[in-house]
């Protein structure tokens, strides 16, 4: 951890979830489940969706503005906008390009990085590899995702798990020793079907049909989906760690992925880690994919679980299935 290695730091963040809250007991009436079946299961006991008529990029833009609010910098100064998302507002082009539009971030590139709930760290990576390179200074990096559209809200199994969500990264350079100390990254494409969106694509485009069978909806394996998330993620953070040089007991924060309580309880014993350094908001969100890390991390900082010269350690697990883990000093 020298202190003239160029390195991508924090400079601010920002989160935002939509208003609009269904709890537990409203799914109660629209499927066969129970309060106490979703709270003991997953921890969750509310979730967020998104307004009709209103667009991933447009939860992307509030929570771009708080962070660029609270690094202090201007959209103008963003070299790059990276936004992890497998829900963007159109096809195409990129959920990113319609965030540049809103926030008049002339002077950047922008893209989309499609790893499901690993979108966030896989976009954190990809800008961190062009601030280390010296290519640019200044990047927005965004988890932001609107699975709400994308739910059979008859299907138990599934639509009691998402919610909406974005959160944000402002990222620059320095040489203090501070920064991103580690990215690792994985994927394993047999699992594809394990957790998909089987139509809408290009292998099955939409047809009355695939609209008729609920194609265009998350269709999931959850036992196996867990299995593979609680191994995985402990795997691919011990090695974020040792390529960081840091131990797991000098970390004072591990923000983990929200998807289920459960997996996150059993990633911590895993860990050597307890539940005290273990942020926790899924109660509140459900599992928002991308956006989920970055808004944990936001409410971190904002509730001064996280000081300057604090080891973070964050890891998720989501379709593909894809994975990764980052070290972060503040
Ligand atoms: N309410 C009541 N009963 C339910 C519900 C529900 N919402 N859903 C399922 N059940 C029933 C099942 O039908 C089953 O009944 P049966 O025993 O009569 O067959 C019983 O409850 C147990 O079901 P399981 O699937 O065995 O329950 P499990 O303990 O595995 O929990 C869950 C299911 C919560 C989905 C869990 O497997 C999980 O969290 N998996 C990970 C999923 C995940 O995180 N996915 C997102 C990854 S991130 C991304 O990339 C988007």
């Amino acid at each position: 951890m020298s202190g003239s290695q160029r390195r991508s730091v924090v400079l601010g963040t920002g989160s935002e979830v939509p208003a609009k809250i269904i709890t537990n007991h409203e799914l109660e009436k629209m499927v066969d489940t129970s309060d106490e079946w979703i709270t003991v299961r997953t921890g969750i006991k509310e979730r967020r969706v998104l307004e009709d008529g209103k667009g991933n990029a447009d939860m992307a833009a509030q929570a771009a503005r708080r962070a660029l609010d609270d690094a202090g910098v201007d959209p103008n100064e963003l070299d790059a906008i990276i936004m992890g998302t497998v829900s963007a507002d159109y096809l195409m082009p990129s959920s990113a390009c319609v965030l540049e539009d809103l926030l008049g971030a002339r002077n950047a590139f922008s893209f989309d990085v499609g790893a499901a709930c690993s979108g966030f760290i896989n976009a954190m990576s990809v800008a961190d590899c062009f601030i280390r390179s010296g290519k640019i200074n200044k990047a927005l990096v965004v988890g932001s995702d609107t699975l709400s559209r994308w739910l059979n809200w008859q299907d138990r199994t599934t639509c009691i798990l998402f919610g909406d969500g974005a959160g944000a990264v402002v990222l620059g350079a320095s040489e203090n020793g501070a920064g991103i100390l580690s990215t690792k990254l994985r994927t394993d494409g047999s699992y594809v079907k394990t957790l998909y969106i089987p139509a809408g694509g290009s292998r099955k485009p939409a047809t009355p049909q695939t609209v008729r069978d609920n194609e265009h909806t998350i269709t999931m394996n959850g036992k196996e989906v867990f299995k593979i998330a609680v191994r995985s993620m402990e795997e691919i953070s011990r090695q974020a760690l040792a390529e960081a040089g840091v131990l797991i007991e000098q970390v004072s924060l591990v923000i983990p992925h929200q998807a289920n309580k459960r997996i996150i309880v059993a990633l911590a014993e895993r860990l050597g880690v307890s539940m005290e350094k273990v942020m926790v908001n899924l109660d509140k969100y459900g599992n928002t994919s991308a956006a989920s890390i970055p808004v944990a991390l936001d409410e971190a900082r904002r509730q001064g679980r996280i000081k300057a010269g604090d080891l973070v350690l964050l890891n998720a697990f989501g379709a593909g299935f894809a994975w990764g883990a980052a070290v972060v000093k503040f």
